[in-house]
């Protein structure tokens, strides 16, 4: 069940694979995250690089958040689903000078920087248009997240953030220039943190350097933490949000400046399941069977790109003894398994699997590889559900490649 609908309901009328998402449970997460502030000012910018589906934009718009972008086209979205200029930040370790372009004269809360030559360029687009930039600058604080190496961003090997001394050489330099407004000082140390310390020390820190700044007469107007909160994916807790949270005000409150945090993944990420069935069994070893199902690392990256564990679970119940299975995607690629030696109840074509906690850097991670059609996203809210993209048809997928050459030269 999802908030009281029936999976099998769901996915025999709209078929699979299948994003599901609880409105609820967003609602919950963001709660839960908001609350924990217990009044000391601050903002949420939903990371929405984790799931950019216009209807979780809208419904977390309306709960009061704010947006962090990764990409011009990210901002445009952005805008789709009601978020102003001024409640979006606009991150990334790559703008193009065409994204720049765009993105400056828009306004934004800041544009988090991530190098001189970044900087540089802002301001001469800046300068052109006679209005300062607000700008962020993104430190690379040498800090271990703890996470999987592909998602740690805040140790110097990695390519996110200015390192430390340069940062502050670059901050020496901003007093002579006019058309940047350095607003505040940004860290994001990874994804998928789910000790402590490091967080804590990620915000310690930008809290030694809005001191350093202060000295020297730069008055920041917040710092950003970035996001990075992890979930539980085995169901064993993790970090609690609260914990989170008041581990960051504590660090930030002796300097009063308001906090800005990025999540995306505690946020959506226990929201979502993708829902697939049983196309093909077949023997693999003495104790184990291969499952097929109708998802893979087109639908759901994380296992193929990270080795991550999702949990995977009959929608309907047995009470049968449990056999083994590899649970694999059709694609072709050995790498395309969806759950390495699982135990469940035995499997017969057909049968609805769900795969959990996928609302974050599921849907948003998909592709068109081995031409399958992105997946259809249903949003569960109040006992009630709604299509909220349609399935991707052969039409769609060709429409980019018939408009660029015409049918004959095919
Ligand atoms: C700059 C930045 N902010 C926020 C996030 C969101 O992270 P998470 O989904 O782990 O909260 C990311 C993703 O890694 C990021 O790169």
């Amino acid at each position: 069940m999802c908030d009281g609908v029936e999976l099998e309901a769901i996915a025999s009328a709209e078929g699979t694979p299948l994003y599901v998402y609880s409105a609820a449970l967003l609602r919950e997460r963001f709660a839960a995250l908001d609350e924990a502030f217990d009044g000391y000012p601050h903002a949420l910018h939903y990371a929405l690089k984790a799931n950019s589906n216009l209807a979780i934009g809208r419904l977390l718009h309306r709960l009061g958040s704010a947006a962090d972008a990764n990409s011009i086209w990210e901002i445009e979205v952005a805008r789709r689903m009601g978020f102003e200029p001024h409640q979006i930040v606009f991150t990334g370790v790559g703008k193009s000078p065409a994204e720049l372009a765009q993105a400056v004269p828009l306004g934004l809360k800041a544009i988090n920087v991530e190098s001189a030559g970044e900087l540089a360029r802002i301001e001469a687009i800046a300068e052109r248009l006679g209005q300062p930039a607000r700008v962020a600058v993104r430190i690379n604080p040498d800090i271990d997240a703890k996470s999987h190496p592909h998602i740690s961003t805040g140790l110097k090997i990695n390519k996110f953030g200015v390192p430390v001394d340069a940062a502050r050489e670059l901050f020496a330099t901003l007093k002579g220039r006019p058309f940047l407004k350095l607003v505040a000082v940004h860290v994001h140390i990874g994804s998928q943190v789910t000790s402590l310390e490091p967080l804590r020390g990620a915000a310690q820190f930008v809290v030694a350097m809005a001191g350093e700044l202060g000295r020297a007469g730069m008055q920041l107007e917040y710092v950003d933490v970035g996001g990075g909160l992890g979930i539980s994916y085995d169901g064993v807790p993790v970090l609690d949000p609260r914990e989170y949270v008041q581990a960051i005000v504590e660090a930030v409150r002796p300097t009063g400046l308001p906090i800005v945090i990025e999540p995306g993944r505690s946020i959506v990420g226990p929201a979502g399941a993708l829902l697939a069935r049983v196309i093909d069994l077949k023997p693999r070893n003495a104790i184990s069977e291969f499952a097929v199902i109708d998802a893979g690392m087109t639908e759901l990256m994380r296992p193929a790109l990270y080795s991550a564990f999702h949990r995977i679970e009959r929608v309907l119940e047995s009470g049968a003894e449990p056999h083994d299975y590899e649970i694999v995607g059709p694609v072709c690629e050995s790498s395309d398994v969806v759950g390495r030696d699982r135990s469940l109840a035995p499997l017969a074509m057909g049968d609805l699997l769900a795969i959990r906690d996928a609302g974050a850097y599921g849907a948003a991670m998909a592709s068109n590889y081995n031409r399958r059609p992105l997946p259809a996203e249903v949003l569960v809210d109040n006992g009630q559900w709604d299509v909220v993209r349609r399935r991707q048809t052969v039409d769609d997928m060709l429409e980019l490649e018939l408009a660029a050459a015409p049918v004959t030269t095919l």
